[in-house]
């Protein structure tokens, strides 16, 4: 196995990369290059030097068991002795059969159907399809769509309409579906005004859905935990609140679940926490354990029955050549079993305490401000602008990655956000650097 590189080798690859290659969410005009991967292992990614950086950052937030996992590896093997790939309309395959029930058996309610596509974007996509075509199905057409200020679903054209409120995509602007955006009261440890900022929140919601209700086809909300928006969290009495208003108004319920879903928030799902089930959640990420590309919607049955029909006006016209591709699908049923066998649950309970004791520490901090935990996730803002790549976030990352850490502040919020796999003596060290980090660029 090639686990590490010569120079030579290292620096024609990354010439090849500086030439050919356009990465995401990157200004080529000015980022240094790439950091060369040569292997994961655990919680860890190992470069072409063969330094260790400890994967705070879970590769996007996608890798729950660990980088590399044997019996993963094993369930991808076997997999492909037996089929590596099948369209899958008209054909169907035991991994998605077992899967869609797995699914189906672990979240709560109704949430019984599930749609196949290829990441979080795609699921969130498939979603507000099935939000707007319930409604033509229904003869009541519908146009708009609520989401929250903040939020962030994805970078495909409607589910960067929803997340028009993330600051990501003010280029797009023109180019997008009707959606209104309403606040979200974000909270931290020690807050105490949220019980105002939530009633803002509700009234403003409230107004929005008195407007025209008939003509609003859903809400989506990644609940608990916005994610890409700065990690902010919000209370569970706070959502419970937001999908009873809009049960009252008639208008569908999305839970985009994509980072949330899969234990990050301290339980397998966050809709757990709050004791409601939407009419229809997205998972992707954590799905496969971060090693393959998928995603699914899972609907309520009654959403799904109103897809049914004599003709084909009334299904649902979305499909993806990759469409529950069988190699992904063993890969997640694996994972799934992994939360039972590896108790994973209760490594993320362990993970929490020792953030929670970490928290306190670092809340006592100057330039610390509205600590936070959830689950596996920590999260603080520093005094500072609030600009997605500030020269103190970038400044930062660096210091984090010449020092064995991948920590990939969000603008002015750090954040810790391990695979479940790491050790109680590596969570110790990623406090430590982190600190150290802080010291030293005097943040
Ligand atoms: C809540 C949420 N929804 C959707 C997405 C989009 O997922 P993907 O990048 O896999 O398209 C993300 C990605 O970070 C996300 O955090």
């Amino acid at each position: 196995m090639t686990d590490q590189f010569d120079k030579e080798t290292t620096a024609a690859l990354i010439a090849l990369d500086r030439r050919h290659v356009w990465h995401p969410f990157t200004q080529h005009g000015t980022a240094a290059d790439p950091i060369l991967i040569a292997r994961a292992k655990n919680a860890s990614l190992f470069d072409a030097g063969g330094n260790e950086l400890l994967d705070l950052v879970s590769s996007w937030w996608t890798c729950t068991h660990g980088h590399a996992h044997p019996k993963i590896n094993s369930a991808l093997a076997k997999q492909a002795e037996i089929a590596e790939h099948v369209m899958f309309a008209g054909f169907t395959h035991r991994p998605a059969v077992e899967l869609s029930a797995s699914l189906a058996a672990l979240l709560p309610g109704d949430l019984n159907r599930v749609f196949f596509s290829d990441d979080g974007s795609t699921a969130v996509e498939v979603a507000l399809k099935i939000a707007y075509q319930y409604w033509i199905n229904r003869g009541e057409p519908r146009r708009t769509l609520i989401a929250f200020d903040r939020g962030y679903h994805g970078d495909t054209l409607g589910a960067m309409s929803v997340g028009r409120g993330s600051g990501f995509f003010g280029a797009f602007r023109d180019f997008m579906a009707r959606v209104a955006v309403v606040p979200y009261p974000s909270t931290f440890e020690g807050d105490v005004s949220v019980e105002e900022r939530e009633a803002g929140a509700l009234s403003a919601l409230e107004a929005q859905l008195s407007v025209r209700p008939q003509d609003v086809a859903g809400l989506i909300i990644e609940p608990l935990l916005q994610g890409a928006g700065g990690m902010r969290v919000c209370r569970p009495s706070f959502l419970k609140s937001i999908v009873d208003l809009a049960r009252s108004a008639g208008v569908l319920v999305i839970f985009d679940e994509v980072a949330t879903g899969f234990g990050r928030t301290g339980t397998m799902f966050a809709m757990e926490q709050v004791g409601v089930v939407p009419d229809l959640v997205c998972l992707s990420k954590g799905l496969t354990s971060g090693y393959l590309p998928m995603a699914v919607t899972v609907a309520r049955d009654p959403i799904f029955d109103a897809f049914l029909g004599e003709t084909f006006d009334r299904a649902l016209p979305h499909g993806h050549s990759f469409t529950a591709n069988p190699l992904a699908c063993a890969v997640a049923l694996c994972s799934l079993r992994l939360f039972e066998e590896e108790k994973t649950l209760e490594r993320i309970a362990c993970i929490e305490q020792r953030h929670r004791e970490f928290m306190a520490e670092i809340a006592m901090r100057e330039d610390v401000v509205r600590p936070r935990v959830i689950g596996s996730i920590l999260a603080f803002d520093l005094k500072g602008p609030d600009e997605y790549q500030s020269a103190q976030s970038t400044a930062l990352r660096n210091w984090y990655l010449t020092h064995g850490l991948n920590i990939r502040p969000l603008g002015p919020t750090v954040y810790l956000m391990p695979p479940y796999c790491i050790t109680d003596a590596e969570l110790t060290r990623s406090y430590d650097g982190l600190v150290e980090g802080l010291d030293a660029l005097g943040s």
